[in-house]
């Protein structure tokens, strides 16, 4: 096969959850949006007759003269990027060599905010690209869950796809709907400090859910429930009533076991200044809160006056896109 291209670099943004995660890992319903932060993937043309590997954020370098030592050099400590190696030498013609890797992202990883999606979208767009293979979004978003499985067990899907696609979606059981985004909504994200693990919040839950399976369905089923009214909410543009749904689904996440304290201590913070809603986004335990409301630059001020970490976002619709150089 021949490459076309030289040197290409591919976005993907990444994503928050406004309703419906972990009930969406038991087949109900979830929503959520791309976000203005984003993770890339550089892949250019060498002569060393090597590939490398460079991962930026972690001040890591890989390098091999043959594409089945790298994807072992990578199995243990990376097996997302390991699984999508592999992925890509078997849909390219040709041995996969003479080519330099570059990763990054400005997305905190186990924050909740689908870094490990993000990566992996932007890593799957880049190789598509640099190797002139036209797969869809589609695909794309499933080379992404390929990957995602390699670190989170059995994912629900939502964050590769949101990756891929961007915008405002509606997900259940691994498809989606594209909403309407509701004017002026911003995306008010603060961190808790906490870095959590996806896989011990959804080991949490399943647990819980051993011993008290009725009533733990009943509450993933309530979170779907909200989650149907949260849709016409959003397609009817009425904010307040939104962020009253998450507020709901924050109790809910709590009696999960899988919100804490200064989770509890920032949607205080939001509500009485002014937030609409305020809730846990992601598997929780940690991660970022996401906040809805008129007057966010407030309630952001307030909060990093009390320490806390955040950024205002707006909603990514392009969803992943690729630049040549
Ligand atoms: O990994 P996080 O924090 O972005 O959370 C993913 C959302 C979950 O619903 C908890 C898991 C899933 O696969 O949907």
């Amino acid at each position: 096969m021949k490459i076309f291209n030289r040197r290409v670099i591919a976005y993907a943004p990444g994503k928050c959850i406004l309703l419906g995660e972990h009930a969406v890992v038991y087949g109900y319903p979830a929503i959520a949006v791309g976000i203005s932060l984003y993770s890339q993937c550089r892949i250019s043309k060498v002569d060393s007759n090597r590939i490398e590997l460079n991962l930026i954020d972690f001040k890591k370098k890989f390098e091999s003269n043959n594409i089945d030592n790298l994807i072992s050099l990578l199995k243990k400590q990376f097996p997302q990027l390991a699984r999508g190696l592999q992925i890509f030498s078997d849909l390219v013609d040709e041995q996969i060599k003479d080519i330099s890797i570059g990763i990054s992202s400005s997305l905190l990883s186990g924050s909740g905010l689908g870094s490990s999606a993000s990566i992996a979208v932007a890593f799957a767009s880049a190789f598509n690209e640099f190797y002139g293979l036209s797969l869809d979004k589609t695909k794309i978003s499933d080379i992404a869950y390929e990957m995602e499985k390699m670190v989170h067990g059995t994912p629900s899907g939502i964050d590769n796809t949101t990756c891929t696609f961007g915008n405002i979606i509606y997900f259940k059981n691994k498809k989606f709907e594209m909403l309407r985004i509701p004017s002026d909504l911003k995306l008010l994200i603060t961190y808790t400090g906490i870095h959590h693990r996806t896989s011990d919040a959804i080991n949490k839950i399943r647990k819980l859910r051993e011993n008290n399976l009725e009533l733990i369905d009943r509450i993933l089923s309530d979170i779907g429930f909200l989650v149907e009214r949260a849709k016409n909410v959003i397609q009817n543009n009425e904010l307040e009533k939104l962020g009253e749904l998450m507020n709901i689904n924050q109790g809910l996440l709590a009696a999960l076991g899988v919100s804490n304290s200064v989770i509890s201590v920032i949607n205080q913070i939001a509500l009485n200044n002014g937030a609409f809603g305020s809730k846990l986004t992601g598997a929780g335990l940690g991660g970022c809160v996401v906040s809805l409301g008129k007057d966010v630059l407030n309630i952001a001020k307030v909060l990093s006056d009390n320490g806390f970490q955040n950024f205002i976002l707006d909603i990514e619709n392009r969803g992943a896109w690729v630049e040549h150089e």
